[in-house]
Order: structure tokens, then sequence, then C-alpha cells
């Protein structure tokens, strides 16, 4: 085994951490409280080419391993995760989907657009009544020969609003249930989508978060990705190395707080001292180190699978549920550390506590990762 980054791989690192520390710090509080977009910095980085991370050269990415989006994805995400949970759909789910089931002409029609961040990418499963049970799809894509006929509903969706390249998954045939779902490629302009009020979230409030309605929307036939009826399959492959960049968000959520607490621990005096001479508080960072660095461990390792062409879906499953309740108790816990200071914006551990919770809800709650783990080791 070798725990040891390559220099590209600690390069990387350090761009997003320099990014994140220097440009992102400076408004995030703002951008939370004010649901505000993150525009400029979604340029910015996509700049430094970081939303073609996973897209081969060829079609203009820059074609990184796993284990540096997972490094980026943290950095970023100690920060602020509203700019990291749009980039991880972009790469996790738009931009990995289309490469790695997409025709030749999808990829070089597609990927260009997505690995210069010309255009952001979004991932349209869920529905008012298909979330964890993602089979139950409402939305229906009705072929007609030489095209497909869009009408339903998609709920929760990042990057609605702002995303050009939408991967959306219907039903194409309601009685073979999740054998006659479909992928496609929709263009977010396209006549008969509309949206859905910004939703007003608990936390990773910037991202842009809303309903898309589809109605009679055309899509051509070579939007289709896939053979028919791969759509489910498709998207399920999809999210397993979603996952993994869920799952480094959640480490980065963890160690940004963290990283605060320390901090803080160790400026902050009471009884004479400060904090972190306190055994209470020494013990919480004790804590809060083991349980990240075991995480990290997880993370990684379903990375290294991915990068190594071998099975990672149980292993990002188990990734996501460990690391997003480190990320929950890590962050309760930096808080905590700081007492009534940690209940107040101007210390950002409240809001990376907020940005915790959704880590353990979307691509898959904490629930549907343990179904996913309890199938895999019942086979065993
Ligand atoms: N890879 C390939 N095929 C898979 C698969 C995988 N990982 N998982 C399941 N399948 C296949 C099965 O083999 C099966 O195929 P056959 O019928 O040919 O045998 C078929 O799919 C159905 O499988 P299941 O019976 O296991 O399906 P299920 O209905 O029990 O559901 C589930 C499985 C894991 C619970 C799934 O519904 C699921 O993942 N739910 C959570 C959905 C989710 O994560 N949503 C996230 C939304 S996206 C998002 O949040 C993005 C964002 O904006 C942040």
């Amino acid at each position: 085994m070798n725990f040891d980054y390559s220099e590209e791989q600690l390069m990387i690192k350090k761009t997003a951490r320099d990014y994140a520390q220097r440009e992102l710090f400076k408004d995030v509080i703002e951008r939370d409280t004010n649901a505000i977009y993150p525009v400029h910095h979604i340029k910015n980085i996509t700049e430094l080419g970081f939303f073609g991370m996973l897209i081969s050269p060829e079609y203009g990415g820059v074609g990184l391993d796993n284990i540096s989006y997972a490094l980026a994805l943290e950095e970023i995400s100690k920060v602020d995760s509203s700019v990291a949970v749009i980039m991880s759909v972009h790469n996790s789910l738009t931009g990995y989907g289309i490469e790695t089931f997409g025709t030749k002409e999808q990829k070089e029609k597609y990927l260009p657009l997505l690995a210069s961040g010309e255009k952001i990418g979004a991932f349209l499963l869920s529905e008012p009544e298909a979330g964890s049970d993602a089979s139950f799809q409402k939305t229906t894509a009705i072929d007609k020969g030489d095209h497909y006929i869009l009408n339903g509903i998609k709920n929760w969706i990042t990057s609605a609003n702002t995303g050009g390249v939408y991967l959306v998954i219907a039903q194409t045939w309601p009685d073979k249930l999740h054998k006659g779902i479909n992928a496609f490629i929709v263009d977010r302009n396209s006549a008969g989508i509309t949206l859905g009020p910004h939703e007003d979230k608990m936390g990773m409030r910037s991202s842009d978060t809303h309903s898309v309605m589809f109605t009679d929307v055309i899509v051509p036939k070579e939007n289709r990705i896939g053979e028919d009826c791969f759509g489910f399959k498709l998207a399920m492959k999809l999210l397993e190395g979603g996952r993994i960049g869920i799952s480094a968000q959640a480490l980065g959520i963890a160690g940004g707080a963290y990283e605060l607490a320390l901090k803080y621990a160790k400026e902050r005096k009471t009884f004479g001292t400060e904090i972190i001479n306190h055994q209470a508080v020494a013990f919480k960072l004790a804590e809060m180190a083991a349980q990240i660095e075991s995480a990290r461990l997880l993370v990684h390792k379903a990375a290294w699978l991915k990068d190594n062409h071998q099975p990672y879906g149980t292993a990002s499953a188990i990734a996501k549920l460990v690391a997003t309740d480190v990320a929950m108790k890590v962050t309760t816990e930096a808080v905590q550390i700081h007492g009534g200071y940690g209940y107040v914006k101007d210390y950002h551990v409240e809001r990376l506590m907020r940005e915790a919770k959704l880590t353990q809800i979307y691509e898959g709650t904490s629930e549907i990762q343990k179904l996913i783990i309890s199938r895999a080791i019942s086979k065993e």
C-alpha cells in the first residue's frame, strides 16, 4: 500500500486550498446569508480547470484522477460547500456520465462546453415522489420515432437555473418499471422547461436549487444516452462516483470546522489558560482529528478503486455513510468548542454544521447507503 500523494495531487490540493482560503472565504458569509450564486467564483474555478477535472484532454478537460478530484473538493468544501456541490454534480454526474456512456457525437458536442465551464451540468433524477425510491419515475419520455416528448417534474435540482446541460432520467415504458427508464441530454433552454422558485435551504444556500417542470419538451433521439432502457442503471452507476464527490465534500466540511476549532482553542483563554489546555476540549479535538483521518482513508480508497478500474459502489457508499456522519459530529463539536461564538455567523462553524446536514441527505441518504452496503455484504 502506498499512502503518498503524487506531486501533481499535492499541487491540485494546494491550488484548491489557496483559492478557497484566499478568495472564497472573503464573501462566503454574505453569499450564504443572502443566497447569492457564486458567479465569479465559478468562473475563476473553471479557469483553474476544476470543471473539467475528470474530462479527458481530447475533449478539453484536464483528465485528472479521482484522488486529485477528492482533494480539490475537500479543500473547497472547507470554506464553501455551495461551490463544491455545483462542481461535484457537474463533474461526477453530468460530465462523467456523458464521457462514460455518451456517443462520440455527444462527447464532441457537450464535453468541451462542460470542461471549459461555458455550460454547467445538472443531474435530474429526483422527483416529488421519487427521492430514495429512485426507480419510481413519473416523468415520461414518450418515444415518437425520431424524438422523445418529456413531461413531468424534477425536484431539488442543483444548478437547475444556471446549468446549461441537463442529464435527465425519465420513464419511456412504464409497464417495464425500472427496466423502461432512459437517460437524455437536454438543453436547459429547450421550449417547455420552467422552473419552480429558488429553494430557501438551511445550508448550501448559495447553490442554485429549483424544481424543474417539463411540458411537452422535444428531445431529439440522438440525445438519448446509452441503449434504450439503460437509464436506471446509468443513474445508479453515476451515483456510485457521485458519492465519492459528496464524501470528499463532507470530509472538507469536517476539516474546515476542525481547523477553525483548533485555531480558536489555541487562542481563547478560560480559567487562566488557552482552552486547548483543558482536557475536555483537547479530547474533543483529538476525536475530531481521528474521525477525519478515518473518513479520509475511506474516501481515498473509494477514489483509488475507481481510478484503478475496480468495483467501487460499496466502497463509495461506505465512504459517504461514514464521512457525512463525521461531518455532522465534527461540526457539532466545533460549535460546542466555540461556545456562544459558535452559534453566530461570524465564526463560520454554524454554517458548516448546516452544510454537513445536507451531505447525509443528497446523492442517497445515509439510510440508502446502509441499504446498498447491507445488500452487498449479504451477497458475500
Ligand atoms: N450499478 C449498476 N446497476 C445497478 C446498480 C449499480 N450501482 N444498482 C442497482 N442496479 C441495477 C440492479 O442490478 C437492477 O438491475 P436488474 O433489474 O437488471 O436486476 C436494477 O438496477 C434495480 O436495482 P434495485 O432492485 O437494487 O433497485 P431499487 O429500486 O431497490 O433501488 C437504490 C436501489 C440503491 C435504493 C436506488 O433507488 C438509489 O440509489 N436511491 C437513492 C437515489 C439517490 O441517490 N438520489 C440522488 C439524487 S441526485 C442528487 O442528489 C444530486 C444533487 O443535486 C446533489
